[in-house]
């Protein structure tokens, strides 16, 4: 396929619908290659189809993100199928309403921790490796003007977009020192206001595999 993207691999992560569906379809019509990932098997299926009526190739991987085993299986079968990721866009994420002294705060900041924080810190974990091997690829993180701010009632939202712009500052920062892997190699980094991109550290919750 022709287009700015032609041949490009892009992951997309929360593509069942919103946002992540509206990217994923338009990388396919600038020509790239789409793996698409969410949780709703149908959902994705669906954008899957939307993805190759617009003659782009696609391959749809059922995944919650808050898995380490899920994100694995997921970069697997994407470089297993198309051997090279040019594109992670770290898209999925939720968001919870509530004031701070409602009973579920707590609870809330943990959930939206998981899926928007830590998820996209393993999927970061898994494709960057991949990345450095290229010696190119570029990572986008979806933030939110939250990541900026703070209104009442976003609280929970408010506290994890401010983790995942720190996360993409302090990740920019750290793939800027990478070597550069060869001659002509570029280990770049593309910002798009609000989120930007990605991350060397190892999480907590899901220790970086030897050999990825
Ligand atoms: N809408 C806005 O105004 C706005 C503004 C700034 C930033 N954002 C950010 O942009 C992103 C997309 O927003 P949206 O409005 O398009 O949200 P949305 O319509 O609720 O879509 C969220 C996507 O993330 C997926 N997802 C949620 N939890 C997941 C998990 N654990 N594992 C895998 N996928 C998961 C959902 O799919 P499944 O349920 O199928 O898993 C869905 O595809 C979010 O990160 C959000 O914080 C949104």
């Amino acid at each position: 396929m022709d287009g700015f993207f032609a041949d490009k691999v892009v992951l997309v992560t929360g593509a069942s619908r919103g946002i992540g569906r509206s990217i994923a379809l338009a990388f396919a019509r600038e020509g790239a290659r789409l793996v698409l990932a969410a949780r709703a098997v149908d959902r994705l299926a669906e954008v899957e189809k939307e993805v190759r009526d617009l003659g782009a190739d696609a391959l749809s991987v059922p995944t919650d993100v808050t898995s380490c085993d899920a994100v694995a299986a997921l970069v697997d079968a994407a470089t297993a199928r198309f051997g090279r990721i040019d594109v992670l866009v770290n898209n999925a994420g939720i968001g919870k309403v509530g004031a701070v002294d409602s009973p579920a705060f707590e609870d809330d900041v943990l959930q939206t921790q998981r899926a928007s924080l830590f998820g996209m810190v393993h999927v970061t974990q898994r494709v960057l490796p991949i990345l450095r091997r290229q010696g190119s690829g570029t990572i986008v993180n979806m933030s939110s003007v939250m990541g900026r701010k703070a209104f009442a009632r976003f609280g929970a939202y408010a506290i994890v977009m401010h983790a995942v712009s720190a996360f993409s500052a302090f990740s920019d920062s750290s793939v800027r020192r990478w070597p550069a892997a060869g001659s002509g190699s570029r280990s770049s980094i593309r910002r798009s206001p609000p989120p930007t991109c990605c991350g060397t550290r190892t999480s907590p919750r899901c220790p970086r595999r030897s050999g990825t």
